[in-house]
């Protein structure tokens, strides 16, 4: 599994890994930017919305909703990504931590529109996944909602059958979303949708 260090030494390289393998349409990344684009206009819906970025990364995705008056605040435990995108969104309120230890104490008290997080919870363990959105489901507004694009499937025969497909390449140090799953475990505590955008790929929609 990637580390600090690892994230740090791909950072001037990812925008170009991701491009790739999304216009391939193979896993890891096909669908990346329908999955960016449906938070995208999700978020937008609410004019200049105070949003959290989990996982920010260069800033493909906060670095747009910046650019039409979003306030972000931001995590990322890379100090490379956080220049590349700290020089994108110059006023944004970008932290350095790791979210394996929760939520940083800057950000604990704070509310927000919008959680966003993409292609990142993934490098969470599935427990710790579930551990860390209950934390997060405290810092939304009323009508607040937290929106994470990732790897994701249905079920767990369809992380399977990618599994089978993408053999050689498949990242066994990663943990992807089953969407049948997770809403077994969070589905009375919250409001849980997955919307399905590729063969390996989706969005969730997560309100109180
Ligand atoms: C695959 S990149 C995704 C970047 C961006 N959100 C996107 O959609 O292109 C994953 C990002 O999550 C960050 N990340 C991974 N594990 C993390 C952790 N435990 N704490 C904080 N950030 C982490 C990495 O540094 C990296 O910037």
């Amino acid at each position: 599994m990637l580390n600090k260090q690892g994230f740090d030494l791909w950072a001037n390289e990812y925008d170009q890994t991701v491009k790739v393998s999304e216009e391939s349409n193979v896993y890891p990344f096909a669908g990346y930017k329908k999955i960016l684009n449906t938070i995208f206009n999700e978020v937008m819906q609410t004019v200049q919305s105070k949003v959290l970025d989990i996982g920010f990364g260069t800033g493909v995705l906060t670095s747009k909703l910046y650019e039409n008056g979003h306030q972000i605040d931001g995590i990322d435990f890379s100090g490379e990504m956080i220049a590349i995108a700290q020089a994108k969104m110059p006023l944004a309120n970008l932290i350095e931590w790791d979210i394996s230890n929760g939520i940083p104490n800057e950000i604990i008290t704070k509310k927000y529109d919008a959680i966003v997080s993409s292609y990142a919870l993934h490098h969470l363990t599935d427990e710790a996944k579930i551990t860390f959105i209950q934390q997060l489901l405290p810092l939304l507004n009323d009508d607040g909602k937290i929106f994470i694009g990732d790897i994701a499937f249905q079920t767990r025969e369809d992380l399977e059958k990618c599994r089978k497909e993408s053999a050689g390449y498949w990242d066994e140090d990663e943990f992807y979303f089953v969407a049948d799953e997770i809403h077994s475990v969070l589905g009375d505590v919250c409001t849980l949708e997955f919307h399905r955008i590729s063969h390996c790929g989706g969005v969730f929609v997560i309100s109180k």
